[in-house]
């Protein structure tokens, strides 16, 4: 049994990013993790596999629908479902490989099982209790299912399943239009299945930009996504290798069933802190389970802190990524900061839905003043290069300091492009700070420039 200054629970982008951090700045760490591999939901069942397939499927449909107007004729791939899937896990492994050669080269030790808390100060793994100065939860979350709703992770999914599914579904039914529900959502039918996404509220993703909403449902209507909005899922019936939806309409209680072979219930994830012991230690939790903490990540009790998917926030993986290494330097002592107002968000759909900061529905709500800078793909020549002249850049600036408020762009490399305005952010930048710099041409950036002219005296290519 070793003593560690650091022990952090869960390997994922909060955990290993944290535990690196922690070695790195010359703590004695390791990280306890009960799956086989490294790297958590993110990396195993979540942001990379999704990825991968997103990319596949997208140049399916390149090839489909935009390959023969650039004079490249010829059959369209077909697709050979064993090999995609085979190719998302290589990446997987990948990345998954790369964490632990981090591990290795940091010097961060793998503590192989699942881990729970006897006492503060102490992890037990195994039979074996540890002995830490300080302990960092970073369990995660896990999917959150509906009453009524049973998941076999076969015919009624979650994520997880949905990212190796025997075949492609000739129907799938998707509950929830948030971010899981659009991007698998967007997979399944680009290889070819009937995709029907049934939301309980009147738009989709909620809380992003009104605008962006509307845009984007707009766009995946047309590339074959069906919507079914406010309407409450009341049961799904599973058979061997169908199933059937139970809903009803929220404005008229009209019930209605839909077939499908495939549901995905993507409802929402929710904070997994089971087998900790976590009630015995007095550690508090909210209403909705996540570990409540400081603003230095530390729990109600003094030397177990909890970051990441497991605490309040955005359930993202550079959230938890950016409190694990905030975390870290306060533990070595030094000042770890989140900047919670700057994180953005990015949906990985074609084309790509990014945001940042505040939407005019919240500065509305707020009763501020401010100015939008508008800017549509279609003036830019490097979009409409590649038919992605659909979609805009939102710029939301202070009306009296042009201070950038916030920022929506749905469009080509949107999930790039937000980071230029990210970084302006923290610096407390104006929009007239961004139309000022210098942005190459052709580059999808210079829409960007453009949103934040329009702010200003007016873009020049609108
Ligand atoms: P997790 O990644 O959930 O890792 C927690 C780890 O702790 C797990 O490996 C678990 O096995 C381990 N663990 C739990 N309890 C114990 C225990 N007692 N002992 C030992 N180990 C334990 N976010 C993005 O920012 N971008 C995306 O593109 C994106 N795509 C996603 C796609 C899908 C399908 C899903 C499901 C999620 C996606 N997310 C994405 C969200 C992202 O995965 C999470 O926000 C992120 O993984 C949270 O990181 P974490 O470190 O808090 O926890
Ligand atoms: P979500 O919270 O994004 O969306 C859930 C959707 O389900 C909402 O629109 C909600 O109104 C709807 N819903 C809830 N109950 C319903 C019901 N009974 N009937 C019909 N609809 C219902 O959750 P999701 O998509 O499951 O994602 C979970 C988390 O994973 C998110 O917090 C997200 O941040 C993270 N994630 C991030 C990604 C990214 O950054 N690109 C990709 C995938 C996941």
């Amino acid at each position: 049994m070793a003593q560690y200054d650091v022990i952090i629970i869960g390997s994922g982008p909060g955990g290993y990013v944290s535990a690196i951090r922690c070695a790195q700045l010359g703590l004695k760490t390791a990280c306890v993790e009960g799956r086989e591999t490294l790297g958590g939901t993110c990396l195993n069942v979540g942001c990379i596999p999704s990825k991968a397939l997103l990319h596949a499927s997208h140049m399916l449909h390149e090839a489909e629908h935009n390959f023969a107007k650039m004079g490249l004729k010829g059959k369209s791939p077909s697709v050979d479902w064993k090999q995609m899937l085979a190719y998302k896990d290589d990446v997987i492994g990948q990345n998954t490989k790369g964490i632990e050669f981090l591990f290795k080269k940091n010097k961060v030790d793998w503590l192989k099982g699942w881990g729970s808390i006897p006492e503060a100060g102490k992890v037990k793994v195994g039979d074996v209790v540890h002995e830490a100065k300080n302990i960092i939860i970073a369990t995660g979350s896990e999917s959150s299912s509906l009453p009524g709703v049973e998941v076999d992770e076969k015919v009624v999914v979650t994520s997880t399943g949905a990212l190796e599914l025997g075949k492609v579904p000739k129907k799938m039914v998707v509950i929830g239009a948030g971010v899981i529900g659009l991007e698998l959502g967007s997979v399944y039918s680009r290889l070819g299945s009937e995709v029907t996404v049934v939301e309980f509220l009147d738009a989709i993703t909620p809380g992003m930009d009104g605008e962006v909403q509307k845009t984007f449902q707009r766009m995946l209507k047309k590339q074959g996504l069906k919507f079914v909005m406010g309407a409450a899922v009341q049961s799904v019936e599973a058979m061997k290798t169908k199933a059937k939806v139970h809903y009803k309409l929220r404005k008229n209680d009209t019930d209605t069933t839909l077939d499908a072979d495939v549901v995905l219930v993507a409802t929402g994830r929710k904070p997994y802190t089971d087998g900790l012991g976590l009630e015995g230690l007095g550690v508090t939790l909210s209403k909705r389970g996540q570990i409540e903490t400081d603003d230095h990540w530390q729990t109600s009790v003094k030397g177990i802190y909890a970051i990441g998917d497991a605490i309040d926030g955005p359930m993202l993986a550079h959230k938890a990524e950016d409190e694990g290494m905030a975390c870290a330097e306060v533990l070595a002592g030094k000042h770890g900061h989140v900047n919670y107002g700057v994180i953005p968000g990015v949906i990985y759909t074609h084309p790509e839905v990014s945001n940042v900061g505040a939407t005019e529905e919240s500065l509305k709500e707020q009763g501020r003043k401010y100015k939008v800078g508008k800017f549509s793909f279609m003036g830019n020549g490097r979009a409409k290069a590649v038919f992605a002249g659909d979609g805009f850049v939102k710029i939301l600036a202070d009306a009296e300091t042009d201070r950038i408020l916030g920022a929506h762009i749905i469009g080509p490399a949107a999930g790039d492009l937000i980071h230029e305005i990210c970084v302006a952010m923290e610096f407390g930048a104006s929009a007239q700070d961004l139309a000022l710099t210098c942005h190459a041409h052709p580059t999808y950036s210079e829409a960007v420039r453009e949103a934040a002219l329009a702010c200003g005296d007016g873009a020049i290519h609108a």
